[in-house]
């Protein structure tokens, strides 16, 4: 049961790297095996089907999708861009979501997988917003969408240097939803 952490940001200091690497922390510390990639893994060119038939599916892509593959659990946050989740993680979704091959099986990167979600913003709500399009996203790809979420308001003020949320009303909440994840996920892949 391997699980891979990301967040929909190409922001150097992204708050939401941050907050999925706090989410990382706490699943390993409940015992289980956790991929953080490198953020660049999530830039990638533009979706274009042109692009594809003329000079294939991209390697870059292709990393990107073989690292969905081989995780059977997401832990993703992603920032809220007026009230959606960002265009850098739809258009990585939507490259794992295209075929390399007609026998590939369909959707081969998300089908029975489950996801936890989350999400931080400088703001009052957190991008809680943002996190009801994902999930909607995510359930057309056939994810299983854990029904807890955790939103992180004033990323600044309680997300410190050294990478701790020190919000602990929050902390806790990511806490206890990590572990449904976890559970969810064992109960589904052993
Ligand atoms: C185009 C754009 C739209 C944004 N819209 C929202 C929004 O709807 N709600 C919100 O809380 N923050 C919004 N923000 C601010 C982001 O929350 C902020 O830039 C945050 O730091 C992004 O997350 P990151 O640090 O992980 O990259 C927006 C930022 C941009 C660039």
């Amino acid at each position: 049961m391997k699980i891979l952490a990301f967040a929909g940001s190409n922001r150097e200091e992204s708050w939401n790297w941050k907050l999925v690497r706090v989410a990382a922390r706490l699943a390993r510390e409940a015992g289980a095996q956790v991929t953080v990639p490198p953020p660049e893994v999530l830039n990638l060119p533009m979706v274009n089907e042109d692009l594809v038939a003329r000079e294939g599916y991209p390697e870059a892509a292709r990393r990107w999708k073989s690292l969905l593959v081989n995780h059977q659990g997401f832990l993703i946050a992603s920032p809220e861009y007026n009230g959606f989740f960002t265009p850098l993680l739809k258009n990585a979704l939507d490259w794992a979501s295209i075929k390399e091959h007609p026998e590939e099986p369909s959707l081969q990167a998300f089908r029975g997988k489950v996801a936890a979600l989350m999400a931080t913003s400088p703001g009052s709500l957190g991008g809680l917003r943002g996190l009801l399009m994902l999930r909607i996203q995510l359930e057309n790809l056939k994810v299983l969408v854990l029904p807890q979420q955790v939103s992180v308001p004033y990323a600044p003020r309680v997300l410190d240097k050294e990478g701790n949320l020190t919000d602990t009303r929050r902390l806790e909440a990511l806490r206890r939803m990590v572990q449904e994840f976890l559970e969810l996920l064992r109960k589904l892949h052993g």
